[in-house]
Parts: C-alpha cells; sequence; structure tokens
C-alpha cells in the first residue's frame, strides 16, 4: 500500500517553471546564447548550475567564478518574478492534492531541486503541509538520480517501493523511476512518455487512483 508522497514543487503546485525559464532566458539572452522553451525543457528539475552548464555547452571563457556570478544574477531574476508570489499563486487543486494525502495519513515529503524552495512554500502558505522538505544542498546528486527522493523517503521512513513521486519534468521522472517509486507525471498529452501515469495538472489528483491507496 502507498505510505507516501513526494511532490516536486516547480511546476506541479505552482508555475515556477515559468518564471525559471524567463530568468534563464534573460541570461541566455544577455550573452546571446540562443535559448527558447524547447531547449528550456531539458532544464526542469536540474539544479542551478547543472542548469547552467547545460545553457553554456562547452563555449569556452566561463570558469568556476564567472559561473557562479551568472548563477547569482539568475537567481536575482528569479527572485523577482516570484517576489509577488502568494497563496493565489497556487495551482488549482495543488492545496486539495496535499491536503488529501495528508487525510489518508500518507507522509507527505518535498522532493524539490530548488534552493528556493523554502522561501515559495512560505509565499504560498503550505510550508506546514509537510512532513519533511528535503534540502537539496544535502544530497551528493541531482536530478536525474535519485538522491533527493530516496532523501525523502528515508526521511519518513517508508520504503521507496511505497512512495509515489509526482513530477513535471524527465529528469524529475527518471529520477523517481531510479529510487524504485512509482512515477505520476504533470504535463500535456504526450509529455513524459517515461511516467507510469500523466495528468494535465494537479488539479486532476485523485488520490484513489493510486494503487494501494487509503
Ligand atoms: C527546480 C526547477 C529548475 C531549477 C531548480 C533549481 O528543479 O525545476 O528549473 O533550476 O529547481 O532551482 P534554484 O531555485 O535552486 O535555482
Ligand atoms: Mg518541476
Amino acid at each position: 500500500p502507498l505510505g507516501g508522497v513526494a511532490f516536486d514543487l516547480d511546476g506541479v503546485l505552482t508555475d515556477t517553471a515559468r518564471a525559471h525559464f524567463r530568468a534563464w532566458k534573460r541570461l541566455a539572452d544577455s550573452l546571446g546564447i540562443p535559448f527558447d522553451e524547447a531547449a528550456n525543457e531539458a532544464l526542469k528539475g536540474v539544479d542551478r548550475m547543472g542548469s547552467l552548464a547545460l545553457i553554456l555547452g562547452d563555449r569556452p571563457g566561463f570558469d568556476a567564478e564567472r559561473r557562479g556570478a551568472l548563477a547569482a544574477g539568475k537567481n536575482r531574476w528569479y527572485l523577482e518574478e516570484i517576489d509577488s508570489f502568494g497563496p493565489s499563486d497556487l495551482f488549482p487543486g495543488a492545496r486539495e492534492a496535499l491536503e488529501s494525502c495528508r487525510a489518508a495519513g500518507l507522509a507527505v515529503t518535498l522532493a524539490s531541486a530548488s534552493r528556493n524552495a523554502p522561501l515559495l512554500l512560505r509565499k504560498l502558505g503550505i510550508e506546514a503541509m509537510f512532513d519533511i522538505v528535503v534540502d537539496p544542498a544535502a544530497v551528493a546528486n541531482g536530478k536525474p538520480a535519485p538522491d533527493i527522493f530516496l532523501a525523502a523517503a528515508a526521511a519518513v521512513g517508508v520504503a521507496p517501493p511505497a512512495m509515489l513521486g509526482i513530477e513535471d519534468s524527465a529528469a524529475g521522472v527518471t529520477a523517481i523511476h531510479a529510487a524504485d517509486m512509482a512515477a505520476l507525471g504533470i504535463g500535456p498529452p504526450g509529455s513524459l512518455p517515461d511516467a507510469d501515469r500523466l495528468i494535465p495538472s494537479i488539479a486532476d489528483f485523485r488520490l484513489a487512483d493510486y494503487a494501494g491507496a487509503a
């Protein structure tokens, strides 16, 4: 039976996937590097420095110091994007999804790669709904590695096969499966082909649809 759920944050519970895209686009434009929404798909779920590495590719002249400055600049633009975020920026159905998991007695965990996740949870008013928020800085390897999902399961003492991971990114779905969990994808039809099940948005989440759910 299902014992816990590991939620991704950006693009699952709130529309920050757009905010990350706009901040990366601003950075790429400032460097004259082509970047569009298709290229952005590969960045979803990938941590800050990993995303920057994907944008820069093998272009020369970007040492660690310059990369650090560029990543810090992107984060300032991102923080501008989410400055006015509040509870109304939760996706429709997000709060209800979290509440239904809690009401069923499931462990509710957050497995987001974002260093900004605690800030965002406070802004959205949902920080109290999680039993544990994994600190991405404390795991060795980012998505698509399973580390953050394994850390979520370990923190609440639930065996990974009894966990459901919920993700909007391909890297995240790969990470969930690598952790030996079931993967619920959030996205339009045809996206995330590796997900065990795909729903268009968190508003379509019904706990009873998941095998063994309470
Ligand atoms: C999430 C987003 C990514 C973002 C990553 C790191 O996984 O999907 O787009 O790059 O978090 O976010 P951060 O807020 O730490 O830069
Ligand atoms: Mg995401």
